[in-house]
């Protein structure tokens, strides 16, 4: 009742007309979701015999790695507040919640010797809870948070992950299948891979540019493949789910309208997307990597390219694994045309190399790699149609960070206004979207940064061990949104 009041009454306070704005209704069968991941909002890191994870490991021995040397120890609680996050979702309107599995608390040794039936029952109960609110769960199977013994094996860099993480997807697929329409592999292997074992950003904090993580891509590809063709061989006919990939961008515009730009934007957009898709979507590493990269490794003093090469078998059973594209899209940025680096250490900068800036005078938010470029989306999608053959396509995130703890998030919902406007735009130029997800349906702990960056559609009070739920303007608007599948006051067919 209160939240219906609040909405009802921030609605009203909100002009969402604006003359720009795309008025044309999405179609019937579009469908909205919000999202989150495991160790972003469940806490209870090592309640009922859940193992430790590699964020786990990496927070606990390095606190002052972490924005006000915080954790997700406990975030928003959501192992035991499941069900208002599902009472949240379900005012909010949503069609489908986006979450992950924590692979150690259904497998804590990561292995599927040992199942965790407490950490099942608990992924059982919040199926539930949606299905019976009319809510469809988009799972995701691995969003970072990789078991610790796994990592003392050697991570993703070591080939023995990727039968064992197709056995956990396989374990995944049978004890959840049954109600899961849409499943996504991984969540953006750049950021396991460039994050966590060449740049050292991102857990377990190893950094070897230019060498692990093209190796962990490589194995993180393959795994992949095999859970796609498990669930294809295994489950599909009686599931009848289907299963993507979802992979991260911004987009590369380049930066004037030389020949040296364009060629450094498609650069960027194949490091950064064509890494991970093009095997998938079309066939082996992209042509422009694997030119790169072999040149750079041979000259520095390498026998052979320091990316890994796919045999062909593995190619093709690679290609074509995926029954939708799934993408993630937050922010645009200028790509311009450099000098060669110089022949030194391996370096993945330096192998993309080229360079890229943000201008002064586009609008910023408040994470540094943040600016609002909302034409950037539909640009990318249309990108996304030429390069891959017009497949169907789920924006499987979308959103944008505050610094504030701010309840009327006017900017909030200015911005998913104009990225939702431009990719109706986009599926008026022919591109095949199909669904949308907003991250996230609450703020949560945002990695490195910590809970100093806001993404939440609800605000979370994380001083409070109620972990209150408040919903901002933006799920007003939200609301309003997946209600009426139409942007502002008035739209046309
Ligand atoms: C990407 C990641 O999937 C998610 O975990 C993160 O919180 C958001 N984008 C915002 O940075």
């Amino acid at each position: 009742m209160f939240l219906k009041g609040f909405i009802f009454c921030c609605l009203l306070a909100i002009s969402i007309a604006d003359d720009e704005t795309n008025n044309k209704l999405f179609p019937e069968d579009f469908m909205f979701g919000a999202a989150t991941a495991s160790y972003q909002v469940e806490g209870a890191w090592d309640e009922d015999g859940k193992g430790e994870n590699i964020w786990d490991r990496y927070i606990h021995s390095n606190p002052e790695l972490i924005a006000n040397n915080d954790s997700g120890d406990v975030a928003c609680d959501s192992y035991h507040k499941y069900k208002e996050d599902v009472a949240i979702l379900k005012e909010v309107g949503v069609d489908f919640y986006r979450f992950s599995l924590s692979w150690s608390r259904i497998l804590p040794t990561g292995y599927v010797n040992k199942v965790n039936l407490p950490g099942v029952t608990y992924y059982k109960n919040l199926i539930k809870e949606l299905k019976n609110n009319g809510i469809e769960p988009l799972i995701t199977i691995f969003h970072w948070d990789l078991p610790q013994p796994l990592q003392d094996m050697g991570g993703w860099p070591s080939d023995f992950i990727v039968e064992t993480f197709a056995e956990y997807a396989r374990l995944c697929f049978e004890l959840f299948g049954d109600d899961v329409k849409y499943w996504v592999t991984f969540n953006e292997p750049k950021q396991i891979c460039l994050g966590g074992y060449g740049q050292g950003y991102n857990a377990p904090g190893i950094s070897l540019t230019g060498l692990a993580d093209y190796v962990c891509a490589h194995h993180v590809l393959q795994a992949h493949a095999k859970a796609w063709h498990i669930y294809d061989q295994e489950f599909r006919a009686t599931q009848q789910g289907q299963v993507s990939i979802t992979i991260d961008t911004r987009w590369f515009e380049p930066a004037s309208d030389s020949e040296e730009d364009a060629v450094a934007a498609e650069t960027a957009l194949q490091f950064n997307y064509g890494w991970y898709a093009n095997p998938v979507y079309n066939s082996d590493y992209p042509e422009i990597m694997k030119t790169r990269i072999a040149e750079r490794s041979l000259a520095e003093g390498f026998n052979h390219s320091r990316l890994p090469a796919f045999t062909d078998e593995e190619i093709a059973y690679i290609s074509g694994t995926f029954d939708y594209m799934a993408v993630n899209m937050y922010s645009s940025i200028l790509a311009v045309a450099t000098d060669e680096a110089p022949i030194a250490e391996p370096s993945y900068n330096y192998d993309m190399g080229i360079d890229g800036y943000q201008p002064d005078d586009w609008e910023s938010a408040s994470a540094p790699w943040f600016k609002i470029t909302p034409w950037g989306i539909r640009k990318l999608l249309n990108w996304l149609k030429e390069t891959y053959n017009n497949p169907t396509i789920i924006i499987t995130e979308n959103g944008m960070p505050d610094n504030s703890s701010v309840i009327d998030d006017v900017t909030r919902v200015r911005f998913f206004r104009d990225y939702l406007s431009n990719v109706r735009s986009a599926m008026e130029d022919g591109v095949n979207v199909i669904g949308y997800t907003a991250w996230s349906i609450m703020d949560n702990f945002e990695w490195g940064l910590g809970y100093t960056q806001k993404y939440g559609l609800y605000h979370v009070d994380f001083d409070s061990i109620n972990r209150t739920r408040t919903p901002k303007t933006s799920a007003a608007y939200y609301k309003k949104v997946t209600e009426t599948h139409c942007l502002v006051d008035t739209c046309e067919e």
